[in-house]
């Protein structure tokens, strides 16, 4: 089922999301919403915050560009590039993210922040430790987009948004584009 997607001045986004407890019909449910959602608006992520619902659940999916990452590794394992998309969607709950520098500027946009985009500083590698619904653990480290994702998803469940992350003079340029979303959500 596609879930509307809540939009920037919704109070849900700038909440610090619940850790999942346990596994239930409903939890794999919402992923499969989640999922249904993120490719209906042809995004590359989506949290649980952003349909509304304040747990530590997202989902991740890079694979319509396998060059969008130089490496990656699952559970110890080296997969190529151009395997990546075997791999996707990546529903993830309760994440632990490690961050490595190089920082790394490219530009973001959010699904809950229609019609902006801007450049975020990120650290440019992720080794995250990602629990799956089937109770296994998956551990991951990649760059690029796939540790971009990661980290705005996991900020997501923080309650923080990319715009948060943005330098002073990038901030200036994009808060005249979220007072008007602001406003537009008032009426
Ligand atoms: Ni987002």
């Amino acid at each position: 089922m596609i879930m509307p997607i809540v939009q920037y001045g919704d109070p849900v986004l700038r909440k610090k999301c619940k850790p999942v407890a346990k596994v239930t019909e409903e939890l794999q449910t919402l992923a499969a919403d989640m999922i249904e959602t993120m490719e209906d608006a042809a995004g590359v992520g989506l949290a649980a915050p952003q349909v509304g619902v304040d747990l530590q659940l997202a989902v991740v999916d890079v694979s319509h560009d396998p060059e969008c990452i130089s490496f990656l590794k699952i559970n110890g394992e080296d997969i190529a590039p151009e395997d990546m998309p075997d791999h996707m969607p990546i529903v993830f709950f309760n994440p632990e993210l490690e961050l490595l520098e190089p920082m790394e500027a490219d530009k973001e946009g959010c699904l809950s922040i229609q019609g902006v985009q801007a450049k975020v500083n990120r650290p440019s590698i992720v080794r995250a430790k990602l629990p799956q619904l089937d109770g296994s653990v998956m551990e991951l480290e990649s760059d690029g987009l796939l540790a971009r994702a990661i980290q705005h998803e996991t900020d997501h469940l923080n309650g923080i948004l990319y715009v948060d992350r943005l330098t002073s003079v990038a901030k200036v340029r994009v808060n005249a584009a979220l007072k008007r979303l602001t406003k537009r959500q008032q009426y």
